[in-house]
């Protein structure tokens, strides 16, 4: 089986509060780029690499990951996904997507998505058990608003990146939802929206997403501690 891993790096992150890309702010020295794809290497899982640039940055990223092919993302992180599954390689057959905002996910999560692909689940996520009480409210409300019930969290899961597919799934699941107009938060849902089923493996606290500047000083502590 080929494995090919897709960065998604090409949004702007413009939470994060930084003038260049999220990909490119540096945690201990190292941009949030590099560490992903130093931890999808190390996982001796990945047989090549494909990342999504913001327009204008594709040098700056083919120099910090020459091994990998760099091309430039949609406006989107959906149409950036479906730009670098326009460009795999033919042979490859197990597909990883994976946020370079994530940069601190293990090479040991990254073996565990890989062999429940490889275990024939053919769409595979990592999920957190949730810690907080979760209540469904109308989403169009603002301010005070009704709670419409709290969702027992025993059944709920924080789900991560990096998930794994079959590479035909994952073509079919973005097909459909560009046809359909489906945007969904990630690929797992565009999988789900197909009528896939999505199994999950266990995810880790490291996985986290860097969104804002805590996050990152967060990221920091953990790479502290042996992320
Ligand atoms: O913005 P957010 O953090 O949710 O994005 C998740 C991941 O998707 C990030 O790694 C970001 O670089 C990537 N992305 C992308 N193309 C976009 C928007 C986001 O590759 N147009």
């Amino acid at each position: 089986m080929t494995v090919t891993a897709i960065i998604t790096a090409a949004g702007s992150g413009r939470r994060l509060g930084h003038p260049q890309p999220k990909a490119l702010v540096r945690l201990h020295g190292t941009p949030l780029l590099q560490h992903a794809a130093r931890r999808l290497v190390m996982s001796g899982q990945v047989d090549d690499l494909v990342v999504t640039a913001p327009a204008g940055h594709e040098r700056a990223f083919r120099t910090l990951v020459p091994e990998a092919i760099v091309l430039t993302g949609g406006a989107t992180r959906q149409e950036s996904v479906a730009a670098a599954l326009a460009a795999l390689h033919p042979e490859a057959d197990v597909v990883l997507v994976h946020d370079a905002a994530r940069p601190l996910a293990s090479p040991e999560l990254v073996s565990r998505v890989v062999a429940a692909v490889r275990a024939g689940h053919r769409a595979v996520v990592p999920g957190l058990p949730v810690t907080d009480t979760i209540t469904a409210v109308d989403p169009s409300a603002e301010g005070a608003t009704a709670a419409l019930g709290t969702v027992p969290r025993a059944g709920l899961r924080a789900v991560q990146t990096p998930q794994g597919f079959d590479r035909a799934v994952l073509d079919a699941a973005h097909l459909a939802g560009r046809d359909s107009g489906t945007m969904a938060t990630d690929d797992a849902g565009l999988a789900e929206a197909l009528g896939e089923p999505v199994w999950l493996v266990p995810g880790e606290e490291s996985a986290m997403k860097v969104t804002t500047a805590r996050d990152l000083a967060l990221a920091g502590l953990l790479l502290d501690e042996g992320a």
